[in-house]
């Protein structure tokens, strides 16, 4: 008898459980009508290599970004040779479940090869030689992609902190004109895809006025930039939602949609100076800097959600400028924090755990949503 009422309760709380999970909206569902919800894939992911996180990835996001597979080494890692055996599958994973397919990125200071920028005696290339290499490499990466890959980061991390030019090579063989260039050349491969310019710390302040500047000087020139991506690595404490409340603002009044790009929120100690995504940043590992590699202590995982919680509020009171959040990952476990900028640290800066399952700041970030948004 005992056993039987025993079996009843759990049956009863097993089906309740159950019954609350399929009840609980998906992000995508949640944000439904405000914008698009999405994560940065890595090819274990878009080849459905883990059915658990596969089946998360399907029911939780309606757009991709690719975390490496399209970045210039990967598909085009020497002069004549491109190789877009991980890029398509990537796409037909998109294609496959009906998602909004981003591309990134075209023309990045990172992860380019050095042969780009010289000639086969290691001397710098001429403009012209850079530019037709650039033409080259945009026309057919877009245009492979073209009607799939629906918006494009063209130019990714063209500035320094203090809102100046970053003195990359592109910037120093061809000229400042080479961001106008890169947009030309990505229009020309597909009129209808969407081209953005992505950077991070535009929440500060004289960053962000570089880049209000350059998104002028392109829109007065002509050139079909339809959006700006903050990249959104932020830290448990910056920058502030007021910080990032009017970064959407005022990109907003320049008439470009606003989209988070590569979120994540750190909440492992920075050894001087973040938060920043300056990926060139290798700094010496420290058991200091990895205090949580046993677990998140439960202080930290609440004030994880809290600042996931106010994040969205932010976005969302915001519905449509902002068109897009993109997640950079899917769940803790093959988050690029846990190597970066300190390599072999535990992180915890995305809504899921190392087992794919949803963590407090998933609620969190649920609740969140606007009640009419779905
Ligand atoms: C990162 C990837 O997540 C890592 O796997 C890779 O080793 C380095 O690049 N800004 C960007 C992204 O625009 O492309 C970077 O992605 C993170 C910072």
């Amino acid at each position: 008898m005992r056993a039987t009422v025993f079996a009843i309760i759990v049956l009863a709380f097993g089906f309740q459980t159950e019954a609350n999970a399929q009840q609980q909206p998906t992000l995508k569902e949640a944000y439904k009508g405000c914008f698009l919800v999405g994560a940065a894939l890595n090819p274990s992911q878009f080849s459905g290599r883990d059915p658990a996180e596969d089946a998360l990835i399907k029911a939780q996001f309606n757009t991709i970004s690719p975390e490496n597979v399209l970045k210039w080494e990967i598909v085009h890692p020497r002069l004549d040779t491109y190789d877009f055996s991980l890029a398509d599958k990537y796409v037909e994973f998109g294609q496959q479940n009906h998602m909004f397919i981003i591309g990134h990125n075209l023309v990045w200071h990172s992860q380019v090869p050095k042969w780009v920028f010289e000639d086969e005696k290691g001397a710098p290339v001429t403009r012209d030689v850079l530019l037709a290499r650039m033409r080259d490499h945009i026309s057919k990466v877009v245009g492979r992609y073209k009607g799939r890959i629906s918006g494009w980061d063209v130019v990714n991390e063209a500035l320094n902190d203090d809102g100046t030019l970053r003195p990359s090579a592109w910037k120093k063989i061809i000229g400042d004109d080479y961001i106008e260039i890169a947009f030309r050349y990505a229009h020309e491969a597909d009129p209808q895809a969407e081209l953005y310019y992505n950077d991070y710390s535009l929440e500060n302040e004289a960053k962000r006025k570089g880049a209000l500047e350059l998104v002028k000087r392109l829109k007065a020139k002509g050139i079909a930039i339809i959006g700006v991506g903050t990249q959104g690595h932020f830290s448990l404490d910056s920058p502030t939602t007021n910080q990032v409340d009017s970064t959407i603002v005022e990109f907003g009044k320049l008439g470009v949609k606003v989209m988070i790009t590569e979120l994540d929120v750190d909440v492992l100690p920075w050894p001087a100076g973040g938060p920043t995504a300056d990926v060139s940043l290798n700094m010496a590992s420290d058991p200091k800097l990895n205090p949580y590699a046993s677990g998140l202590p439960d202080a930290v995982q609440q004030q994880l959600s809290k600042r996931y919680a106010d994040l969205f509020v932010t976005f969302a009171k915001h519905c449509g400028l902002v068109s897009r959040v993109t997640f950079w990952g899917v769940t803790d476990k093959e988050s690029w924090k846990n190597n970066w900028p300190v390599r072999g640290r535990t992180d915890y800066p995305l809504l899921f755990n190392r087992d794919a399952q949803p963590k407090p700041a998933f609620g969190a970030v649920i609740q969140a949503a606007p009640k009419s948004a779905s």
